[in-house]
């Protein structure tokens, strides 16, 4: 047999779920000592491991350079182990291990931004979920954990050396180097080990803990960013305030410590301690940074720091329970949100981003369950699935519970758990002991991927004066996860009288009652009917208030109905829900609009003075990528945006002088609360951009006036778009002007990207001179994001010159970073509902990538697109 002629072996690379074991050894201590050298770095470990179940002893590494290796005292021959390019395994090892280990890795050419790299002049480490084996080698699973002592050494023109814990040590080496010691008291798995080595400066500050823990706060930045620290400073202490009141969890070590990164694939990460945060996610100023940078800044900052409990204290057994700690953590920090800003505005926020991010996900070839039963590679399951559909689960039980029980609940959760690496069973049977209702159904959630739809039937009966509502629940069939079934439906609903627009008060046997007004009722079933009686008139029903579930609803409700619920329903999420679901008939169903129109004029000049943050949402129009996600098949981006833009001059014309009006009559610096100003703010850009579509060219001035006369970055942009859109004559004089203030400012130059990528008219050739700019930076995420996200919030464009865009990117990040490329690369996941000729280019497209690419990250990715 000729050997050679043979295939390679394509081994399958899926991990289950059922196929989970425990560790064989666990690992009660780790010593690393990290010395860094400008062309290496030298990385010496020893570990004390003790086995706890049989099993060879299995240490994972990538990309590490094996110089020695010592087991008890012994240096190990090369036939004492088992050595390839992902792990080491000890053969016949005894049960107690002392293992020295040292390696030689290379930060200063890591391009993938995991493990230890060096960011500018910056080494920073990013070890979720698995770039510690890329450090050194290690059972590098999130249930082993271990008391981590660290030694870093550098140069001394990197003053600043720090890892998680407490600093136990620093001292000289000789003239040239340096080196500090750290020890973290607390047990961690090796996903939240850190350490950061550089030049940069520190804002600092203290808090006091409800147990009287005094905690030293330090922000690290590049000097210049220094000022911009001080939101995300108040943030924390605001965090760390919060989870003592709202979840009895205070602070445990004392220090905590953040560090800015320019370089970084996600938002930020938890280390114990030393939580590392892009530099979009933790700088934050009026004058660099938009009032939607600064919302997100401190719900960051309050995400990571909430982890401290629900992912660090309590961690993950095994990777498919990312949502216990993400969904979980996520809740918790749009709760914190909720308190700073407007509830209302908030939840609006969390469910466009739901709707237009995780249903298209869940509804597409990237589809599975919240906590998936298989993967090829982890770090692709960092979703919206995972951390929105997450956090709607936990929501639903804590609403359904209650606030003192979901307290009761989560404080079992904290008593029974701390210091362990758990499932979401235990998580559920938790919060069910700890409240004493039975939450199990609930796990049916985590296991079934989909959106449900729920269909919901009103009649009503005058004689009687009954109102009945019928619900029924279905889930389309997916192929890798077959019986689903009926999952619990927390439905918060209200009737309202049709004539005098008062809430009725609800009387019936099924109800779950908060309070006199609201209802909510469990819907557990396939389907199920409820009756309200005393109703005296017909009445208009209001049903998932503030998203109660994150369901497809369905209901056959009169467009007058909903411009009922425009004018007349308190509770505000729902009524810009009303707003949304009129306009997605308008633009969907071609229903006519003046039934929206005329809802608008009645409610929003009223609403702009009393509650404008509020107001600005409910001029929302759902995005043309929105919108475009509602389409199955034979969906043509362009007719959309036609559609789309049609309604928007039509609101424009039909408001007449009020755009101007409003305009000239709002004043952000008039108000006290910043969310007010931020409203202000975010109404005086949409006036702008309707005057714009009234073709009245005196906006320009307008514009280019507010432009120039700002100190706001939101004000600012907010002008600037206008122009650039408009292609106003001052168009490319704001353009250049705003270069010239901002072209040392990152997060602000990226922005300047982002406007001029987002052009509805952008071509291929904005593109090209976009990402041939000297600016620009292929070594930066957040300036590919701020081309490509641009790029992709036009479907037009991404669907004819953006695919080319996306898929020669996806092709180089294949190698150089793999976890940006396979996330850039699922823009293109709807390209099977696209209309004949585009669907069938999109897909020989992604077919030609195919044999290019090698890591697993984007195969996988691409894998799935393709397999629709
Ligand atoms: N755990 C981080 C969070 O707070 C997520 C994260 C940060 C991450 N950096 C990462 C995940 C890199 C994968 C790869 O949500
Ligand atoms: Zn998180």
């Amino acid at each position: 047999m000729n050997i050679a002629a043979q295939p390679p072996v394509q081994t399958d690379q899926t991990i289950y779920l059922k196929d989970y074991q425990k560790p064989s050894f666990l690992v009660d201590s780790i010593h690393l000592d990290i010395q860094v050298y400008e062309d290496h770095t030298i990385v010496d470990s020893t570990l004390v491991m003790k086995r706890q179940a049989s099993g060879s002893l299995t240490l994972l590494g990538r990309d590490l350079e094996l110089k020695s290796i010592n087991l008890n005292g012994q240096v190990l021959n090369s036939d004492q182990y088992e050595l390839d390019s992902e792990q080491l395994v000890i053969i016949d090892a005894p049960d107690e291990v002392i293992l020295q280990t040292q390696v030689i890795i290379h930060p200063e050419s890591n391009t993938q931004l995991e493990g230890l790299y060096k960011a500018g002049d910056l080494y920073v480490t990013q070890n979720e979920p698995e770039g510690f084996r890329k450090i050194t080698f290690y059972p590098d699973r999130p249930d082993v954990l271990s008391v981590f002592t660290t030694r870093v050494e550098a140069d001394k023109k990197y003053p600043v050396l720090l890892a998680n814990g407490n600093l136990l040590e620093t001292g000289e080496v000789d003239e040239n180097r340096h080196f500090a010691i750290w020890q973290d008291p607390t047990k961690k798995p090796s996903y939240l080990f850190a350490c950061v080595i550089g030049d940069l400066a520190v804002l600092k500050d203290r808090y006091t803990t409800s147990e009287g823990r005094d905690v030293a706060l330090e922000i690290y930045a590049v000097e210049k960013d220094i000022p911009k620290c001080h939101i995300a400073m108040e943030a924390l202490k605001h965090s760390m305030r919060w989870d003592e009141e709202h979840y009895g969890r205070p602070y445990d070590l004392d220090n905590y410590m953040i560090v800015a990164v320019s370089q970084f694939n996600m938002g930020a990460m938890e280390n114990k301690g030393l939580n590392i945060f892009n530099t979009s996610c933790v700088l934050a100023d009026e004058e660099y940074t938009t009032d939607a940078a600064i919302m997100r800044v401190q719900s960051v900052i309050a995400h990571e720091y909430f982890h401290n409990w629900t992912g660090n204290r309590i961690t993950c057994r095994d990777w498919f329970q990312l949502c216990l700690k993400e969904g979980l953590t996520v809740f918790r920090d749009q709760s914190f949100s909720e308190d700073l800003q407007s509830a209302a505005v908030q939840r609006i926020d969390d469910v466009a981003v739901l709707k237009s991010h995780q249903f298209p996900e869940d509804a597409g070839p990237l589809s599975h369950p919240p906590r998936p039963d298989h993967f090829v590679e982890i770090n692709n399951f960092y979703t919206a699935t995972v951390y929105e559909k997450g956090a709607e689960i936990n929501r639903m039980m804590a609403t359904l519970l209650g606030k003192d029980k979901y307290r009761q609940g989560t404080d079992e959760y904290f008593e029974r758990h701390d210091g362990q690496a758990v499932t979401v069973e235990d998580w559920v049977a938790a919060l069910s002991a700890g409240s004493g209702v039975d939450l199990s159904n609930f796990l049916t959630w985590y296991n079934q991927p989909g959106t449900p739809k729920l269909e919901v039937n009103g009649a009503y009966d005058a004689t009687a004066q009954t109102y009945r509502l019928s619900f029924k629940q279905s889930l389309k069939a997916h192929p890798k996860y077959p019986n689903l079934k009926a999952v619990p439906i927390p439905i918060a609903l209200a009737l309202f009288n049709a004539k005098s627009g008062e809430q009725y008060t609800l009387h019936s046997a099924d109800l779950f009652v908060n309070d006199v007004k609201d209802g909510m009722y469990l819907f557990e079933q396939d389907e199920a009917t409820i009756e309200f009686i005393g109703i005296t008139e017909q009445p208009v029903v209001s049903l998932l208030r503030n998203f109660s579930a994150p369901v497809n609803l369905v209901f056959d409700y009169s467009n007058d109905d909903l411009a009922f619920l425009i004018q007349h329903e308190t509770n505000g999420f729902n009524q810009w829900q009303a707003t949304q679901t009129l306009l997605e008939r308008i633009l969907l169903e071609d229903h006519k609009a003046d039934t929206y129109i005329d809802a608008i004029k009645n409610t929003l000049p009223d609403l702009v003075n009393k509650d404008p943050l509020l107001a600005s949402r409910l001029f929302d129009v759902p995005s043309e990528n929105y919108l475009g996600s509602r389409i199955d098949q034979d969906y043509e981006p362009e007719l959309i945006r036609e559609k789309r833009e049609a309604v928007l001059d039509r609101l424009a014309r039909e408001l007449g002088s009020f755009w101007k009006e409003t305009y000239l009559s709002l004043d952000p610096d008039m108000q006290k609360e910043f969310s007010l100003a931020m409203g202000v703010r975010a109404l005086k850009n949409i006036m702008l951009s309707m005057l714009a579509r009234q073709g009245d060219d005196s906006v320009f001035d307008l514009a280019y006036a507010q432009y120039q006369q700002t100190g706001n970055m939101s004000e600012r942009l907010g002008a600037l778009r206008v122009l650039v859109w408009n292609d106003a004559p001052q168009a490319q004089l704001a353009l250049d002007d705003f270069y010239n203030r901002f072209k040392d400012e990152a997060l602000s130059l990226d922005q300047w990207f982002t406007i001029q990528a987002s052009h509805p008219c952008a071509t291929a050739e904005t593109i090209e001179y976009l990402t041939k700019h000297a600016d620009y930076d292929l070594g930066t995420p957040n300036r590919i994001r701020s081309v490509s996200g641009g790029l992709a919030s036009n479907p037009v464009n991404t669907w004819s010159f953006g695919v080319d865009h996306f898929i020669e990117l996806a092709a180089y990040l294949d190698e150089k970073n793999p976890i940006l490329g396979s996330r850039l690369l699922q823009v293109l996941s709807r390209w099977y509902t696209l209309m004949e000729p585009q669907r069938s280019q999109v897909q020989q497209a992604l077919k030609a990538l195919q044999p290019k690419v090698k890591s697993k990250n984007v195969s996988e990715t691409l894998n799935s697109l393709l397999s629709i």
